[in-house]
């Protein structure tokens, strides 16, 4: 097969792809693609940067950002959600979600009179903002005044979001640390900021605090954000490791963010320190709750922001301006259920007991080196003997399972002769589904059987 570079200008936007050299065979294909000579390709090359520069600089870090991880990302969700496939890869649960929940946004759609059907008060309904004061008081013995301490966001990308711009100016500095969740980033570029990255390392991907003073040290930096437990590592921060964060944010004069989302999810044996709750903390920390992660209903984009009224209030007005205020029924649907504390502790016991069946069920495979210990959270994270990629190749060639790369979730490059060699599989699942992966695991024809298998079927 030859290759040629083509430009398209169907959609009216240049665009330059490699495409098989063969000739166009539709009137689309006639108008809109062309095979250029070098002097065109030039010509569409400036064309094309022209076009890139019509974009704001942010929004082009966030189309160039990523780059390969970007690709093999949407790849993988696309592999996922192939027929016959079984999506261990992203992180939403394949269950309703709380009934409680579900039946008070049903009621307030059905019942609750107009005013469940147009926005709520930019700051959130006020009946769930004092459901959300409740829920922190009963559980982290945490007291925030309802109407100038919690802004309720649609979800926690939101209140992320918000956080960054409200307070990082262009080119101020942010500690992350990697692995991440990747939208994080996004948002962190939205706002113009620059990341200091810190990596955590496996096997147990304990905070290393030696190298987030150091990240810290930048006069420049003005915000650092710890998510505990973590996603995607499943490492729920000790309470060593937040005091001495909490240390660096007083001594450094930082605005903390404490990505709390998974905060439900915390195993038997561990407990969830909360950085706002250590003294000289609660002033200077944004805590981010999702309703939507704790009553497994992650589609209703109904998510909090607590914290001082003098970071709650910048926050609330970015807020307002980005999205307004969440979809109001499912507010008085996550109210009810926070009222009730609907299944929370049954989570985390479900994903427990999936994250130790499927531990058992991935050692047995050929190229898992180990299974990286997890306190909590959505995942888990299994080492592997060849680069991420090709073992979740390998896995949805052969046990036609997806799962995802790590390398995804790290900004700083990985050596050429030390690529990443770490996977994510989701635990968040019903128990039904984690068994059905456990089979699927353990009753294919594995290693050289397999590869000679497929072989003869392609010979
Ligand atoms: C660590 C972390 N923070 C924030 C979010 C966003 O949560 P939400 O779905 O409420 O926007 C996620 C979602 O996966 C996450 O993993």
């Amino acid at each position: 097969m030859s290759w040629a570079l083509l430009v398209s200008s169907a959609s009216g936007e240049p665009r330059l792809d490699w495409e098989p050299l063969e000739p166009p065979t539709t009137e689309r294909d006639a108008h809109s693609v062309a095979i250029l000579s070098p002097a065109s390709w030039l010509h569409c090359a400036v064309s094309v940067a022209r076009n890139m520069r019509k974009l704001s600089r942010r929004s082009q870090v966030l189309a160039s950002g990523g780059g390969d991880a970007a690709k093999v990302w949407e790849t993988v969700n696309a592999l996922g959600a192939k027929p016959g496939m079984i999506n261990m890869g992203q992180g939403f649960p394949d269950f309703e979600g709380s009934a409680v929940a579900r039946q008070h946004a049903v009621e307030a759609i059905r019942m609750g009179g107009a005013g469940m059907n147009q926005y709520s008060a930019q700051p959130g309904l006020l009946q769930l903002r004092e459901a959300i004061a409740g829920f922190c008081e009963r559980r982290h013995g945490a007291v925030y005044e309802p109407t100038t301490e919690i802004v309720v966001t649609a979800g926690a990308q939101e209140a992320l979001a918000a956080s960054f711009l409200a307070f990082l100016d262009a080119g101020d500095e942010i500690v992350l640390i990697e692995p991440f969740y990747p939208f994080m980033l996004g948002s962190v570029h939205l706002a113009g900021a620059v990341p200091r990255m810190v990596t955590l390392q496996p096997p147990d991907f304990g905070i290393p605090i030696a190298d987030l003073r150091d990240a810290a040290s930048s006069p420049k930096v003005k915000m650092i954000v710890l998510n505990t437990p973590h996603n995607p590592t499943g490492h729920v921060a000790t309470a060593e490791e937040v005091n001495a964060i909490a240390d660096i944010c007083r001594e450094k004069d930082l605005i903390a963010v404490a990505d709390e989302v998974y905060e439900h999810c915390v195993f038997a044996g561990r407990a969830h320190h909360r950085l706002a709750d250590l003294p000289g903390m609660r002033e200077r920390t944004v805590s981010i709750g999702s309703g939507g992660k704790l009553f497994s209903v992650t589609g209703w984009r109904v998510a909090r922001a607590a914290g001082p009224a003098e970071l709650l209030r910048p926050l609330g007005q970015v807020h307002t301006h980005l999205t307004f205020s969440a979809p109001t029924p499912l507010q008085a649907g996550i109210a009810a259920a926070l009222g009730a504390d609907d299944g929370l502790h049954g989570v985390a016991c479900l994903f427990a007991g999936n994250f130790e069946l499927l531990s058992t069920a991935l050692l047995s495979v050929p190229g898992v080196r180990r299974i990286c210990a997890a306190q909590g959270g959505y995942f888990l994270v299994a080492e592997t003997d060849r680069r991420d990629v090709d073992f979740c190749t390998m896995l949805a060639e052969e046990y036609q399972m997806a799962c995802t790369p790590m390398s995804v979730f790290y900004v700083t490059p990985f050596a050429e002769d030390s690529p990443c060699n770490l996977v994510r599989f989701t635990i968040c699942k019903s128990r039904e589904l984690i068994e059905r992966a456990c089979k699927a695991l353990a009753g294919k024809p594995i290693g050289e059987a397999a590869t000679s298998a497929k072989r003869q079927r392609t010979a």
